[in-house]
């Protein structure tokens, strides 16, 4: 199986999808998949790469990244035999994206988990691993991850949104109460996130939100502990399946569950499976798998939720493309369900190829 793995890209996330691809690499049995390592600039160039997990490691807090000499130009163009859109065109010579069997965009964020590369390999007509270009849109908006969980009956805490120029009532400060997180709707990895705990807060807050998205939405804080599940498509159109469940506890020093706290400091503990009652860990398992069908995923997926002290669970957000990087919760939350990290990368692959 020919197999080309996307990844870096234009969003803040681009190191964080560097190291996910890295994982993905070491995971990939050689004698099974030939591997294309598609690696996209921060400017949105496509070089081909080495694909060396080596160098795709975050390194004394330093983030790895694609740059234009990173590997060999790779052209898009239209494909003359009609096959496809896009042609890669390295240094042995022109060869069509469309010759690999499948692509998998492990790419986080906008121009890459947003539904954009998703709707280029549709036009392509090249098989992808992961949701598709509704549900990537969807999933990748929190205001619309809400609307759409929401009228499934997934509970959801409290929110408004500011489009570009808006800015919140009076009425709204009510109804939200203090605190509030101010997040840009379309990010990840808590890039742009603002705890606020006094009005006076918001303005700087939405001003830091909106250097990712001009849309920002402000988000009533739960108080309650962080728990993740991972969601797989079914096989052989069986339903989607749900994974034990992750508690992720912030133990040091952090206002939350911030992008240093995820990714480069030892600040936070991981309880796999977490430590709830079988009936509110079936009951997350449910708003989950519920979740991934209200938005029309495909693949994979991650929920993330608050369970508050009296037990009642709210879903936070669905990730279309969790991380995968080696402290990630998806790949270990699979792995802890009985599915290894090769075994998990193989079913992605295999469930794209539809
Ligand atoms: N957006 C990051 C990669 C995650 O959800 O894991
Ligand atoms: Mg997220």
């Amino acid at each position: 199986t020919r197999v080309a793995i996307v990844f870096g890209g234009r969003s803040p996330e681009h190191g964080i999808s560097c190291v996910s691809a890295g994982s993905v690499f070491g995971a990939l049995d050689p004698d099974e998949y030939e591997v294309v390592p598609v690696g996209i600039t921060r400017a949105g160039q496509w070089v081909l790469t080495n694909g060396d997990p080596a160098q795709l490691a975050i390194n004394a807090r330093q983030l790895p990244e694609i740059t234009a000499d990173s590997g060999a130009d790779i052209v898009l163009r239209a494909d003359p035999t009609g096959n496809g859109l896009m042609v890669l065109d390295p240094t042995e010579g022109p060869r069509a994206l469309a010759d690999v069997d499948v692509v998998f965009p492990v790419l986080h964020g906008t121009y890459g988990e947003d539904g954009t590369i998703q709707g280029m390999l549709e036009m392509a007509g090249i098989p992808y691993v992961g949701a598709n270009v509704f549900a990537s849109a969807a999933a990748m908006d929190k205001e619309f991850t809400k609307k759409l969980c929401a009228v499934e009956g997934i509970p959801v805490g409290r929110y408004a949104v500011l489009r570009n120029g808006m800015t919140l009532s009076d009425q709204d400060k009510d109804r939200l109460g203090l605190p509030v997180f101010v997040k840009p709707s379309r990010a990840g990895s808590s890039f742009g996130i603002t705890r606020v705990t006094d009005w006076a807060q918001l303005d700087e807050a939405v001003a830091t939100a909106r250097q990712f998205d001009p849309k920002v939405i402000i988000e009533a804080a739960i108080v309650g502990r962080e728990i993740e599940c991972g969601v797989l498509e079914g096989e052989a159109g069986g339903a989607p399946e749900a994974s034990v469940l992750a508690e992720v506890r912030v133990v040091a020093d952090h206002d939350f569950y911030d992008f240093e706290a995820k990714y480069l400091d030892d600040s936070c503990e991981y309880d796999i499976p977490a430590g709830l009652p079988e009936k509110v860990t079936r009951q997350v398992q449910e708003y989950a798998v519920r979740a991934f069908t209200a938005l029309d995923c495909a693949g994979l997926a991650r929920a993330d939720f608050f369970v508050t002290p009296e037990l009642d669970v709210y879903l936070n957000e669905i990730n279309t493309m969790p991380g995968f990087t080696p402290t990630s919760m998806f790949p270990r939350m699979w792995a802890a369900s009985g599915l290894e990290y090769p075994k998990l990368v193989n079913r992605l692959i295999r469930t794209a190829q539809r």
